[in-house]
């Protein structure tokens, strides 16, 4: 790599930290040359200069690259631990404090896409509620949200092929899929568990005393003040002490980041302060 593409890459890097809290040291720098150069000839700048300038510049720039890292994309089980981590560290000791008292735990993933997250999340659910013992007094509700309908739509269907499954554990892919001519599709007792919402994070919650909030790769499509909005938003969404869990490319910036404290780095868990 030459210096001037090493110089552009680390102002790139720079910027959309500070302005998306998004954070691409973990990419590397072919594939984000290559978003560069992608980005560069349908938006009429003349070469990597021209183009480092614009973006820098541009707010409406900055939402295109960022799409054009292809990050729209989404997975059961993404980021390897994660949801491991998850299970550990937030949703077992959830379900234990709800042992004693009874109650339901309630889990909210905000950006929820096509499904694969909100329903990764209601297998965990699943399975630690189970590890407790199934009590009858703890109930757990997942509610999958999203501003596109069309994604929403698909989450709702619940239909996934053999390719999307691929890192469902075999012994969950038997035990909540039903296979139907090689798709896999959600069965009852993931769809008892779960709750569909068309929303907008820039909007007012509407649901509150959320136990955990995953937002996960949703926060890199806001500059910061909305970003700001959104984290504020998650905030009264979640009760005191609840959980809040972003991407692994993600980070709280800023004055948000002051009402809530850091529980796994790795895995990006915060617990809301008060
Ligand atoms: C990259 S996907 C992330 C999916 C999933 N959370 C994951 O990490 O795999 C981002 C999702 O955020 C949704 N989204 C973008 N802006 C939103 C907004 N203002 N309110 C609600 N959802 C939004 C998009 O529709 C898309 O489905």
């Amino acid at each position: 790599m030459e210096q001037s593409e090493a110089k552009l890459l680390e102002s790139i890097r720079l910027h959309l930290m500070k302005s998306r809290g998004l954070d691409i040291s973990g990419y590397s720098s072919t594939f984000v040359l290559r978003s560069v150069r992608k980005r560069l000839g349908r938006s009429g700048a003349k070469d990597l200069p021209d183009y480092a300038r614009l973006l820098l510049s541009s707010e409406e720039e900055t939402t295109q690259f960022v799409a054009a890292l292809s990050i729209n994309v989404t997975d059961f089980f993404r980021d390897g631990g994660a949801f491991e981590a998850l299970s550990e560290k937030v949703i077992r000791p959830v379900v234990r404090s709800k042992v004693g008292s009874g109650g339901i735990v309630r889990i909210w993933s905000a950006g929820c896409a096509t499904g694969q997250e909100l329903y990764t999340l209601t297998m965990c659910l699943d399975q630690e509620l189970r590890r407790a013992g199934n009590n009858e007094n703890i109930m757990g509700t997942v509610t999958g949200g999203d501003l596109s309908k069309t994604a929403l739509a698909f989450a709702r269907k619940g239909v996934y092929s053999k390719e999307q499954v691929k890192n469902v554990p075999l012994h969950m892919l038997m035990e909540y899929f039903v296979e139907n001519e090689g798709s896999y599709e959600v069965g009852e007792t993931l769809r008892r568990r779960v709750r569909f919402v068309n929303e907008n994070l820039l909007d007012e919650p509407r649901s509150r005393f959320f136990d955990v909030v995953v937002c996960r790769n949703v926060l890199i499509y806001f500059s910061r003040p909305m970003h700001d909005q959104v984290v504020m938003n998650l905030h009264r969404s979640l009760r005191p002490n609840g959980y809040l869990m972003l991407g692994r490319t993600e980070s709280l910036v800023g004055s948000p980041r002051l009402h809530y404290e850091l529980l796994d780095a790795e895995n990006r868990i915060f617990r809301k302060k008060e």
